[in-house]
Order: structure tokens, then sequence, then C-alpha cells
């Protein structure tokens, strides 16, 4: 991207808030919005349907490459489709989220999305003047050259209840404890491809166990003034 285009890059765990802060951020700044999580998603259910063996390393790293993927960068309407057809809901799916970690891990997979994430990246700073982009390898390895790089974190129990309200509704303990193999599970498996637990150098730390979301989206932009850019 070039100098006057602004990239910011937010990494973190499941129930940081990542993907909701992600995307007001953008707003406000009035730039795009990259969900690559949803990138994983979408080979995920794409691989599903086509009936491509998910053990099958080579396979899979096949299907990435062929993937004809669309990514819409609007953050009042970002948008996944695969082959013309939307996802955005069928992505959303439990049977995905069980799956993706599976398609994520694959580092041939990470190989080609690392190339189709740089060049979204690019395409949507040049149209928009920039771009926020989230997951778990922006910060380190996807755009460490971003100007303002940012972990989402939040304690293990905060991120629990939240992720709990999203999928159950309610944050009880049943539905915790319903949540915690999931999404403990899935992060455990993930961050055996990427650190995203601990922020690497240069990448500033904003901790949202205890901020609301309006208070989690003005603590990046916070960051994002903080460098000296403009807000
Ligand atoms: O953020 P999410 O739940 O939509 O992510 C879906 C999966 O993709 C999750 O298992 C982590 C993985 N992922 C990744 O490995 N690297 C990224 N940059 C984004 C997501």
């Amino acid at each position: 991207p070039a100098p006057d285009q602004l990239v910011i890059a937010i990494d973190g765990p499941s129930g940081s808030g990542k993907s909701s802060v992600s995307r007001a951020v953008a707003r406000a700044l009035g730039v795009g919005f990259l969900d690559t999580g949803s990138m994983y998603r979408a080979l995920t259910w794409w691989c599903l349907e086509q009936g491509t063996d998910l053990s099958d390393v080579a396979a899979v790293a096949q299907a990435s490459r062929d993937l004809p993927l669309q990514i819409g960068t609007d953050p009042d309407a970002p948008t996944t489709a695969v082959g013309g057809h939307n996802v955005d809901a069928a992505i959303r799916e439990s049977r995905i989220s069980e799956a993706v970690s599976q398609v994520a891990t694959n580092l041939d997979v990470r190989a080609d999305m690392l190339q189709r994430q740089r060049a979204l990246i690019a395409d949507t700073a040049a149209r928009t003047g920039g771009v926020v982009a989230e997951g778990r390898d922006i910060t380190t390895v996807v755009a460490p050259d971003a100007d303002v790089r940012v972990l989402l974190t939040a304690s293990e129990e905060a991120r629990l209840a939240r992720r709990s309200k999203e999928l159950h509704g309610d944050a009880g303990s049943a539905s915790v404890e319903a949540t915690r193999a999931q999404v403990v599970q899935r992060d455990a498996r993930d961050s055996t491809v990427s650190q995203f637990t601990v922020a690497a150098d240069g990448v500033t730390t904003v901790d949202t166990s205890d901020l609301d979301f309006d208070q989690s989206v003005a603590a990046v932009l916070d960051v994002v003034a903080a460098r000296g850019e403009r807000v």
C-alpha cells in the first residue's frame, strides 16, 4: 500500500470481540474491512460441499488454490461468496466452526491465503484509503508492516461469556460450559500455527475484558490516534 494509505492489523482469539470491533473501527475511519477468518471458513464450506476429505492435506491445499472466492470489504456490509454464491450465513454454522481449524492449520492453505489476503489488503487500501484486517496472523505474518498493529485480548472468562451469548443467547453456567469445549479447543488447535495470545514486538495489546463494545472500539481508535494517524 502507498504511504498515504492506513493499514490496521488486528489479531486475537475467539470471543475477543475482534470482528465486530474491527468492523466498527473501519466504519469510524471510513476505510475497508477484511475478516480473514471468513476466508478459511469459506474454504472449509467449499471442501465440505465438494466432499473433499479435510484430512487430505494435498487435496485441501489444491482446493484452496482453486477456490473461486469473492470478498466484499465494505464495513457496512462485508460479504463472502464462493463462485458467486453468498455464503455469509453458511460459514457461521457450527459444522464449519468445528471443522475450520483442520483447514486453517494446513500450511499450504496458509501460504495460499497469505497471497490472497495481501492482495485484498492492497486492493482495498487503494480503493478506500485504508483497511482494517483482522485474524490470527495479520500483525505477524500477513501485514507485519501495518501502520497500526493491535492484539485484542480478553480474559478467558470474558471471552467465553461473549461467545456463549452469541451461540446460546445467554451466559449461564451450562451455556458457558458448552462453549468452553468448543472455543478453548479451537484456540488451542489454531495456536499451533499462529501465535495470537501474546503480542509480538511492536504490537499493542488492548484488553477488552472490562470494556463494553463502544469502549473497545474507542480503545483501538486511541491506538490508531497515538500512531499519529488520521482518525
Ligand atoms: O475468526 P474466525 O473464528 O472466523 O476464524 C475462523 C478460523 O480460521 C479459526 O479456526 C482461526 C482461523 N484463522 C486463522 O488461522 N488465521 C487467520 N488469519 C484468521 C482465522
